[in-house]
């Protein structure tokens, strides 16, 4: 059976509304915006609404020791391998409502829609909500796709957040296990694909009027945290040439970093998103300037030459100084190439929906990228409202995310007639 446009209730705009009606507490953190970060109430309260949808699209559904939400629709046969098709749940501080959220109900969507057609593959379909993309509690990201991936590393437990809770603690306390998190690896042999759907969160689409679009890959990123110490003292009292101040060293940092971005080649940027003084207060000469470093481009080796280079310009600046630096690598994500026979697939449902098909990169980081080493993956872009992500002004329209259902389902389609062949 071809995909219809009718399936009995408002595919993809149903989405939509679910991920506003998700973009509150108790599923956000905080009032009167949306904060929903790595396991809080607020990720358990979105993982407990999200199981009941799930269960009333026709899918069974487990955690895994990881907190990953799956729900399953089976094949023709039980146990088949599985199209795994998901995004994450969390979100960055007051941030927007679709940036993960969208990929998860869209992939309920489609798996109502088979089910309520009565149609099943021959392969299973799995929907996966990720508890953890954004990095937005702990200082790296994707622990739960790297679980799934077979990629995690045990230390990654170990990382604290603000409160020095520790990711092990978090998840026991959540209802998962750290000791067993090995246990939420999948085989290769058991995934066909992975499927993700998300916004562009950039304003490519929409300079070009289009509503989708095909990913070609995601770029590669490294997360850096940088420590510059001087000595604390009477903000008063200390002449400035008597000082030995690392805020003034910290804009230096910053401003290098712009530079070197600004001169870069192959979309490289850079971005300082986190800056801590301490002690903290009015009339302290910071000891010390903490900062978080976003570094990414679409080659791993642009992004290693700028670290590099930033690196050392830190330790220069520092030294001119008489202060000392540490710079230390928190996160390392290689650029991440999507299947071509997949993106190939997608190009043909969105020719079916009448679309052209726009191949782009992905600047911003995915579980795609980590589910790529499990198996071939697909991300499918949708055009949101002037580009503008990771703000509360995020944006998308009903009607997009209904093309964004229908292209879904029309890549199952295709990808049941080559499974068939
Ligand atoms: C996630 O949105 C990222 O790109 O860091
Ligand atoms: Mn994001
Ligand atoms: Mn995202």
């Amino acid at each position: 059976m071809e995909a219809d446009v009718t399936v009995g209730f408002d595919i993809g705009s149903r989405a939509k509304a679910r991920c506003d009606l998700l973009g509150v507490a108790p599923y956000s953190e905080v009032e009167g915006q949306l904060t929903r970060r790595f396991l809080t109430p607020a990720h358990g309260a979105a993982l407990t609404t999200l199981s009941g949808w799930m269960l009333e699209a026709g899918m069974s559904v487990r955690r895994d020791a990881a907190a990953n939400l799956i729900g399953r629709y089976e094949g023709e046969l039980s146990g088949e391998k599985a199209l795994i098709i998901g995004s994450h749940i969390d979100s960055v501080r007051n941030g927007g409502r679709y940036d993960g959220p969208l990929g998860i109900m869209l992939g309920i969507d489609v798996v109502e829609a088979l089910n309520r057609a009565g149609r099943r593959l021959p392969f299973a379909i799995e929907v996966v909500a990720f508890g953890d993309e954004e990095g937005s509690r702990f200082p790296a990201s994707m622990s739960c796709s790297r679980a799934i991936a077979g990629t995690l590393d045990p230390s990654a437990l170990d990382m604290t957040d603000a409160e020095g809770v520790s990711v092990a603690q978090a998840l026991k306390a959540f209802g998962g296990d750290p000791d067993t998190i090995a246990s939420a690896a999948r085989k290769p042999q058991d995934v066909l694909a992975f499927l993700e759907a998300h916004i562009e969160q950039g304003p490519v689409l929409e300079a070009e009027g289009l509503a989708l679009g095909v990913v070609t890959a995601i770029a590669a990123q490294k997360r850096l945290m940088v420590r510059i110490e001087g000595t604390a003292g009477h903000a008063g009292t200390t002449p400035m040439n008597l000082r030995k101040d690392p805020g003034p060293a910290a804009a230096e940092a910053i401003l290098a970093l712009e530079r070197i971005c600004r001169a870069g080649t192959d979309g490289l940027v850079g971005t300082v998103g986190r800056m801590t003084a301490l002690p903290g207060a009015f009339n302290v000469i910071p000891g010390a300037i903490e900062f978080s470093m976003d570094i990414r481009a679409e080659t791993s080796a642009t992004r290693d030459d700028a670290v590099l280079t930033i690196s050392a310009e830190i330790h220069a600046i520092a030294a001119k100084r008489g202060l000392r630096a540490e710079v230390k690598l928190m996160q390392a994500l290689a650029e991440s190439p999507c299947d071509p026979s997949l993106m190939g697939l997608l190009e043909a449902a969105l020719a079916d929906l009448s679309l052209s098909a726009r191949r782009l990169p992905s600047g911003a980081g995915h579980d795609a990228m980590v589910m790529a080493d499990l198996c071939p993956v697909a991300m499918l872009f949708v055009r949101c409202e002037g580009g503008i992500s990771h703000n509360p002004a995020e944006a998308v329209t009903e009607a997009d995310c209904a093309l964004a259902a229908q292209a879904m389902l029309h890549f199952i389609d295709k990808l049941e007639r080559r499974e068939r062949a």
